[in-house]
Formats: structure tokens, C-alpha cells, sequence
């Protein structure tokens, strides 16, 4: 193998500078030729390509986003899109692909490695952290922090006021930044996809609370389980409180990653390199309880990423 390729794709996730970088950098090592490909998928068919050097990921360690930048393509989706990426590596002699995003980036680098071959490792960049077979996606802690920051200050606001605020969160159809900073933020009522929780035990717990003389509340609202804006209309209605919604939006994805994404990210971003050059394809690499793994695509995409009940359940005991 002499010459690989890097993109990322999806969502833009703190850390993937980070990923970059270690690609870059351990491909080189290695003796590599790196290609970074600019926006997704979509610079993949359209043959955006250019040469990185050492220098190339230079001072990105502890930027946000991706200097790679990043896009959902359309035309990928297409077969004959797919074909004129699998033509552009050809042509231009990249051997294998390290993909850096979520799972409809890992499926979309299925689908060409099945119909051309293509070979491919995963590393798996999102704040959703919604990924099978890891434990931590990159993004994810500092989505986390930047929500968890947006709390600590709504809540100066909300004792201030004496209101109880409703927050919601990123995560797509997925509840871990949520019940992450829910726990972490001391929120009274994380409200998650994975697990149904009816808005009257909602209320009762704010009643109850407040019959204590707790006079300002946080609830927590993952985007995949309700809208807070509607959430915060029947908890006003139902109280009688003063009741705010706060959507945090995009705030989330961006700033310096964490120590942390900048370790995972490093770290599975060299790995796959390794996986390359041993001459694997079809895998995404992970970590689980603090080592690096790696799985097939077809079982890490078959897996269901589960919450951990036991965090929800002391969220709630905790603020109660
Ligand atoms: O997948 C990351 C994510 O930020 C989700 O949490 C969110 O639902 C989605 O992307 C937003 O997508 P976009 O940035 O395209 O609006």
C-alpha cells in the first residue's frame, strides 16, 4: 500500500482536526502517501483531492470542526455517483479510505466498498455518540462541556428569577448528551428518546419540589424525544410557573475539542492507519473500556447503541 485517503463526513464534530491529524501524521510515519479529500463524499465523486504533508495538519489540534470541511452528498447516494468515486481513487492510485463520521457515513462507505471494492476503516466522529461498538465517539465529551456550560449559566438566570427552564438538547434520535449533561449539570428531569417518561411525572416531580421551597428548576430535553418548546408551553400550563425554553442549536458541535476527544481521536486515527497498512477493510475502530478495537461494519452496524438505565435512574435520584 502506498498512498491512502482521508474525509470526513456528516456532521462537523470537535476532535476530527485531531483525527486528521493522526491520520496524516501516522501515514507518513509509516511511509504513506496521504490524499485529504475536501467535503465528504461530495468531494469524492467530484474529485476534490490534495496532497497532505506534515505541515498540512499543522496548529488543527485543538481546532473545532474539520479543515477538511465536511458535506451530506447527494450525489453519492446515486449509483452512478458512487461510481465516479470509486473512478476518482482509481485514477488517482488511493488504495484505502479512513472515514471519519457517524453511521450514515459508515453505510455509504459499505455501499462502495460491496459494489467497487473500495477498502475502508471507519472512525467514528459525532457529538450524537450514537455509534455502536465504542464507547466514546469523537465530539461527543466536548458537546457535552459546551451544553453543560450553557447550563451552568441558565441556571445563574433561573435561581436568579426563581424559573424553571426547559433545554434542549442535540443528539438526533439519541438521548447521551442529554442524560451525559443532564447528570452532570444536576438537571431535575432529563427527557430521553430510549426511555418513556410521561409529562405528568415531570410536573409532579417540579410540584413536588416546589412545595419544598425549590423555587427554580432545569429539565432537560433530548431534540429525539419532544420539542422544549413544547415541552415548556404544558409545564407552564400545567404549574402555572414561570417557564422558559432555551434550544442550544449548534453551539454544541463547535469550539476547541476536550483533552479528551483530542486523545480518542488521536489515538483511533492512527489506529486506523495501522488496519490499513496490516490490510484489513470493512472495519471501525472504537474504544471500549479504554482500549482500541476493532469490529466488522456489517456487526458494528448491526449492533443497537443502548443507555446506560443505570445513570438515567441515579440522574433522577439525584436531583430529586
Ligand atoms: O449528527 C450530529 C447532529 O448535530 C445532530 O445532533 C443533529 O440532529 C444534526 O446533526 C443536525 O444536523 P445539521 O447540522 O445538518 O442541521
Amino acid at each position: 500500500m502506498k498512498r491512502i485517503g482521508v474525509l470526513t463526513s456528516g456532521g462537523d464534530a470537535p476532535g476530527m482536526n485531531a483525527a486528521i491529524r493522526a491520520v496524516v501524521r501516522m501515514a507518513i510515519f509509516r511511509g504513506l502517501e496521504v490524499i485529504g479529500i475536501q467535503r465528504g463524499y461530495s468531494g469524492l465523486v467530484n474529485g476534490e483531492f490534495r496532497e497532505m504533508n506534515l505541515s498540512s495538519v499543522a496548529d488543527i489540534i485543538h481546532r473545532g470542526g474539520t479543515v477538511l470541511r465536511t458535506a451530506r452528498s447527494e450525489s453519492f447516494r446515486t449509483p452512478e455517483g458512487r461510481k465516479k468515486a470509486a473512478d476518482n481513487l482509481r485514477e488517482n492510485c488511493i488504495e484505502g479510505l479512513v472515514i471519519i463520521g457517524g453511521d450514515g457515513s459508515f453505510r455509504g462507505a459499505r455501499c462502495l466498498n460491496d459494489e467497487h471494492g473500495v477498502r475502508f476503516i471507519g472512525v467514528p466522529g459525532t457529538i450524537d455518540n450514537d455509534i455502536p461498538c465504542t464507547d466514546y465517539c469523537i465530539g461527543f465529551d466536548t458537546a457535552v462541556n459546551n451544553v453543560l456550560d450553557a447550563i451552568n449559566k441558565i441556571r445563574d438566570t433561573a435561581t436568579s428569577h426563581e424559573r424553571t427552564y426547559v433545554i434542549e438538547v442535540m443528539g438526533r434520535n439519541s438521548g447521551f448528551i442529554a442524560l451525559e449533561a443532564g447528570l452532570a449539570g444536576g438537571a431535575e428531569s432529563i427527557l430521553i428518546p430510549e426511555i418513556e417518561v410521561k409529562l405528568d411525572e415531570v410536573v409532579e416531580k417540579l410540584l413536588r419540589g416546589h412545595s419544598r421551597g425549590k423555587l427554580h428548576s432545569v429539565i432537560i430535553v433530548a431534540e429525539g424525544a419532544a420539542s422544549g418548546l413544547d415541552i415548556c408551553r404544558e409545564i407552564q400550563e400545567k404549574t402555572g410557573f414561570d417557564t422558559k425554553v432555551t434550544i442550544l442549536g449548534h453551539i454544541q458541535r463547535g469550539g476547541s475539542p476536550t483533552a479528551f476527544d483530542r486523545t480518542v481521536a488521536s489515538r483511533l486515527g492512527a489506529m486506523a492507519v495501522d488496519l490499513l497498512i496490516e490490510g484489513k477493510e470493512r472495519r471501525v475502530v472504537g474504544v471500549v473500556s479504554g482500549n482500541l478495537k476493532d469490529f466488522d461494519i456489517d456487526y458494528a452496524l448491526s449492533q443497537e447503541k443502548t443507555i446506560n438505565r443505570s445513570i438515567y435512574d441515579l440522574a433522577g435520584i439525584l436531583a430529586i
